[in-house]
C-alpha cells in the first residue's frame, strides 16, 4: 500500500463466506460470486479454513485488501480539497435549485440563502430534488452495527462478509484506548417498517456472544443506505436538470467504493471526459430488469400511506395520552395526525406528518427517532430533519 493509504487504514484479506448454519442455496450464491469474481479477473481462492471460531460453510479470499478508516479518509478528502482552495460549509441546508435559461447559472437556494452555481452534484443519499422522482427508484434501508470488545480472545484480522441469512460482516477497529474492537455488522431494514428497531441490536448482541464466546458490547449504530431497483447505483445528470444539475445514489452498502467510482463519472461528465464504463451508473436505473421490483416497492409505499392515516384516525388523542420515556406514539388529533413522544423527560408534540410527501411517521425505538415508512426520511424527536428527501424540519402540531 502507498503511503496515502497507510494514513487512511491498513491491509487485510476479504472474505466472502457462509456462516455454519448455511444452506444449500447459500453454497450456490458462494458459488456465483466465485464464478462473477474470476469472470473479471480477480483472483478468489476457496478456503474452508478461516480465523474464525466457527467452521463456516465454506469461503472465498481475496487476498491483500484495504481496510480503511473512514474519518481518516473524510479528513483526508476535506484536507485536499481545502489545499486546492475549495470551501466547505456545514450547518446550511440545501433547499431547492433554479436551472432557468441554458446561459444563466443555477441558482440554489439553502437556509442561509441563495448562491448561483455552474454545476450542483446532489450526494445526499437520495437525491432531495424530487424533479426526476428519484425517492420512488431507491429503498431506504436501515442496518444495525455494534462493536464489541472481546474478553477472552483477539478479534479476526480479516474482513468478512457473509452469503444469505442472517446477513453478518466482521472488520475491527482501534478503539480510544487503543484496543481491537470487533464491529460486527448485521441485519437491515425498510426504514420506517420495523415495530421494534431495538430487537436488532439484541440480535447482533445474541450472535456474536454466541460465535465469540465472552464479549461486551461497547456501543452501536445504525447506517442508512439505499438501493436502486434495478439493483444498479446512479450517477449522472438528473432528468431536468438542465444538464448541470447530477447526483449519486442507489450505493447499496458500498459506498466506500461505488462513491469513488461515482465521483469518477460525474466529474467526467462536467469536464467533458468519456469513460465508457460510466454509462451504466447513467443508464442502468433506466433498465426494465428494475421495473417489476419498482413496482412491487411502490404498492408498498401506497399501502404505507393508506394505513399510516387510517390508524392515526383510529388513535384518538385524550388529555391522557403520554408516552412513557423513550417513546413515540401517533394519535389523532380529529384532524390529521399527531406525534408524541418523550425522551430524557421532554415531552414534544409534533405534527407525524412527514414534510416531504405527507407520509405519517412512526417511531423508531431504537433510536428515538421519527421515521417515514414510504421513502426513507427521518426527524429526530423534537422534528429537527436528520435525513432526507424531506427538506424541512416536522411542525409543532396545531
Ligand atoms: S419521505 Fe417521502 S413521504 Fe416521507
Amino acid at each position: 500500500m502507498g503511503e496515502r493509504a497507510a494514513e487512511i487504514g491498513g491491509c487485510a484479506e476479504g472474505l466472502v463466506c457462509a456462516t455454519p448454519t448455511a444452506v444449500q442455496e447459500d453454497g450456490e450464491a458462494l458459488e456465483r460470486e466465485r464464478d462473477a469474481a474470476r469472470s473479471v479477473g480477480i483472483d478468489v481462492q476457496e478456503t474452508e479454513h478461516t480465523e474464525l471460531p466457527f467452521e463456516p460453510f465454506g469461503a472465498l479470499v481475496l487476498p491483500e485488501q484495504a481496510q480503511v478508516q473512514p474519518m481518516s479518509v473524510l479528513g483526508a478528502l476535506a484536507r485536499q480539497l481545502r489545499e486546492r482552495g475549495g470551501k466547505i460549509v456545514e450547518g446550511c441546508r440545501v433547499h431547492d435549485a433554479d436551472v432557468g435559461p441554458p446561459s444563466a447559472s443555477l441558482t440554489i437556494h439553502t437556509s442561509a440563502g441563495s448562491l448561483t452555481a455552474e454545476h450542483c452534484v446532489l450526494a445526499t443519499g437520495t437525491p432531495i430534488l424530487d424533479r426526476s422522482l428519484f425517492f420512488a427508484k431507491v429503498e431506504p434501508s436501515r442496518s444495525y452495527v455494534s462493536a464489541h470488545r472481546l474478553l477472552d480472545r483477539s478479534p479476526p484480522q480479516g474482513m468478512y462478509v457473509s452469503v444469505g441469512t442472517p446477513s453478518r460482516s466482521l472488520r475491527t477497529a482501534t478503539g480510544f484506548d487503543g484496543e481491537q474492537l470487533l464491529i460486527v455488522g448485521g441485519p437491515s431494514e425498510v426504514v420506517g417498517r420495523a415495530n421494534d428497531t431495538t430487537k436488532r441490536i439484541r440480535e447482533l448482541d445474541r450472535w456474536t456472544a454466541e460465535q465469540f464466546g465472552n464479549v461486551r458490547r461497547i456501543t452501536w449504530w445504525a447506517a442508512q443506505d439505499y438501493r436502486m431497483h434495478s439493483r444498479i447505483p446512479f450517477a449522472g445528470a438528473m432528468p431536468r436538470g438542465g444538464g448541470r444539475i447530477f447526483a449519486a445514489t442507489g450505493y447499496n452498502k458500498w459506498g466506500m467504493t461505488n462513491a469513488v467510482a461515482a465521483a469518477l463519472a460525474i466529474s467526467g461528465e462536467i469536464l467533458g471526459g468519456n469513460m465508457e464504463w460510466a454509462k451504466v451508473l447513467r443508464e442502468g436505473c433506466m433498465r426494465v430488469s428494475g421495473v417489476t421490483d419498482a413496482l412491487a416497492a411502490n404498492v408498498e409505499v401506497a399501502k404505507y400511506l393508506v394505513t399510516g392515516w387510517a390508524s392515526a384516525e383510529v388513535a384518538r388523542e385524550s388529555k391522557a395520552t403520554a408516552p412513557a420515556e423513550g417513546e413515540g406514539i401517533v394519535v389523532s388529533d380529529g384532524l390529521s395526525p399527531v406525534a408524541l413522544s418523550q425522551v430524557d423527560g421532554k415531552v414534544c408534540r409534533l405534527s407525524a406528518v412527514c414534510t416531504h410527501l405527507g407520509g405519517v411517521l412512526r417511531w423508531n425505538t431504537a433510536e428515538r427517532s421519527w421515521d417515514c415508512p414510504l421513502h426513507g426520511s427521518r426527524f429526530a424527536a423534537d422534528g429537527r430533519l436528520l435525513e432526507g428527501p424531506a427538506v424541512n424540519d416536522l411542525p409543532e402540531a396545531d
